[in-house]
Parts: structure tokens; C-alpha cells; sequence
């Protein structure tokens, strides 16, 4: 974590599992404090002889008050914010024709209120630091719609891209950073279920962790707007 100073916190979201929970390991192993929201708050495994740098929050992406009150209680222990990895999110595999309004706005409920409400709760700390950074869990489905069933799921996710590039350009002269992360089918309960290949097959969530702690740590002068991930060979990504 050369380029954080010693302390510095992560909220991370979604961390109950899959890629955030990758994410957590990664960012205490390297130095990071971290704050991990879960819907049902268990201490991971890998925090053991770790706790004075984790905090465990309640967090339900649907509850429009659990952001604001997140960077409360991250604040309160902790004393600042450097980085929100807004990472939980819900794949509806409809196509925009099967898809009820109810599916959309569910998607678009976690995969983009959320993380905006998160940012702009956290957005005075974050400034605060001079070196704040945002990253959006977006997806290669935010930058390509590659089958009819992604269609619905898509929608949201070419909005969390855009949300990180609004992060970006409204954070900018603050120090703030923000980087669309966007993997293809990442070995998680989501990437399993959509993909129906074998995690070998798939990016491993620990090599997403590990560019995520990349990005975090890079300087002011090496801003990272996008940065797409995959495991297989197409057109552009
Ligand atoms: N896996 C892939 O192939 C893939 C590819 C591209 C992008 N992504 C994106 O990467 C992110 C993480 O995906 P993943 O593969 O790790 O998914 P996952 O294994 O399904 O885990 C999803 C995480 O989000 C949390 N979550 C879901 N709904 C929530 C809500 N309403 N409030 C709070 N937390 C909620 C889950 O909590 P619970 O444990 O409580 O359910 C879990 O921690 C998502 O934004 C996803 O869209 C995934």
C-alpha cells in the first residue's frame, strides 16, 4: 500500500461473498483498513488476529438511509474514508422484452442507486483525503450488450459506467478518482450460475481483488476511467 498513507479506510460493499470478499482479503492483506457492508454481518475467516482494521456494517443496497448511515458508523471508528469499492450487485437474467418494470428497477436499485448514494455520502471524507478513490463494480455488460438475456442486467450496468465516469468528472479537482471496473464472467455464485462453466473457465475473483488494490493505489496523476477484464477472446474486450 506504498502509495496510502498508514490507516487508510475502504468501505466495500457486497462483502459477504464472491468478489468482495476477495476484495476484503486482499485489501487487509495489504495494509488496507476495511470496513465490509454485508446484509448479514459475519466476520470472514481471513480477518482472524485482523479485527482492530475490519468493521463489519449492516448494509441492504434497497435501504435508500444505509448508506449515510455506513459512513456514520465508518467515521465514527475509524476517522476517514479513502476508498468505497461498490461491488454488491444483482444479475436478472431477462430479456428487455420478458423483463417487468419490478425487474428493472430492482437492478437498477443495487447496481446504481446504491453505489451513487454510497459516493455522495461519502463524497466530504473521501474529498477530505485529497486522494479519494471510487470504484463502480460495473461489467464487460456495460460496455457491450452480448446476449438478449444480459439485456435487462445491461441497462444497469452501462449506468454504473457512466456513474463512475460522473464520479470522475465531479471529484476530479478534489483529488477524487473513479474507475469502471468491468470484468466478463467472474468464478463467483453469479458468474457460475449465468455461465454454467467451470471456475477455471472463468476470471478468478482473487485477480479481480488483486487489480482493484491496483487501482486503489495508484496516484492522482494516473487516473483510470475503465478498466475491462475477461476470460475469453471477443471483438474489443
Ligand atoms: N460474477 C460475474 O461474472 C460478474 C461479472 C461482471 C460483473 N459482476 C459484478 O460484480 C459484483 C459482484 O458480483 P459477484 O460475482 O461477487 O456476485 P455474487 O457472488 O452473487 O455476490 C453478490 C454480492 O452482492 C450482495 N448483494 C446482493 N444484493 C444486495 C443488496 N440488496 N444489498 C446488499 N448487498 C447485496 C450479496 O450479498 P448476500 O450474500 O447477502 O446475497 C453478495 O455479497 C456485482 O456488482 C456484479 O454485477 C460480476
Amino acid at each position: 500500500m506504498s502509495d496510502f498513507p498508514e490507516g487508510a479506510v475502504a468501505l466495500i460493499s457486497g462483502a459477504s461473498r464472491g468478489i468482495g470478499d476477495h476484495v476484503g482479503a486482499e485489501l487487509l492483506r495489504q495494509g488496507w483498513t476495511v470496513s465490509l457492508g454485508m446484509r448479514k454481518p459475519v466476520m470472514p475467516a481471513w480477518a482472524e488476529g485482523h479485527e482492530d482494521r475490519v468493521q463489519l456494517v449492516a448494509y441492504e443496497a434497497g435501504d435508500v438511509t444505509a448508506e449515510a448511515r455506513w459512513v456514520s458508523e465508518a467515521l465514527g471508528r475509524f476517522g476517514r474514508i479513502d476508498a468505497l469499492v461498490a461491488n454488491a450487485g444483482i444479475m436478472i437474467p431477462k430479456t428487455v422484452i420478458e423483463a417487468e418494470d419490478d425487474d428493472i428497477d430492482a437492478m437498477m436499485s443495487v447496481n446504481l442507486k446504491a453505489p451513487r448514494r454510497l459516493a455522495k455520502a461519502a463524497w466530504e471524507a473521501l474529498a477530505a483525503t485529497g486522494r479519494g478513490r471510487v470504484i463502480i463494480l460495473a461489467s464487460l455488460s456495460g460496455k457491450r450488450v452480448k446476449s438478449a438475456g444480459a439485456g435487462s442486467y445491461s441497462l444497469s450496468k452501462f449506468a454504473a459506467v457512466a456513474l463512475a465516469h460522473a464520479i470522475r468528472q465531479a471529484g476530479f479537482d478534489q483529488g477524487i478518482r473513479a474507475t469502471a471496473v468491468c470484468p466478463g464472467f467472474v468464478a463467483t455464485d453469479m458468474g457460475t450460475t449465468l455461465s454454467g462453466r467451470a471456475p477455471e473457465m472463468m476470471t478468478q475473483p482473487d485477480d479481480l481483488a488483486r487489480i482493484i488494490a491496483m487501482l486503489l493505489a495508484l496516484p492522482n496523476s494516473a487516473s483510470v476511467a475503465e478498466f475491462a477484464i475477461n476470460c475469453q477472446l471477443e471483438e474489443f474486450f
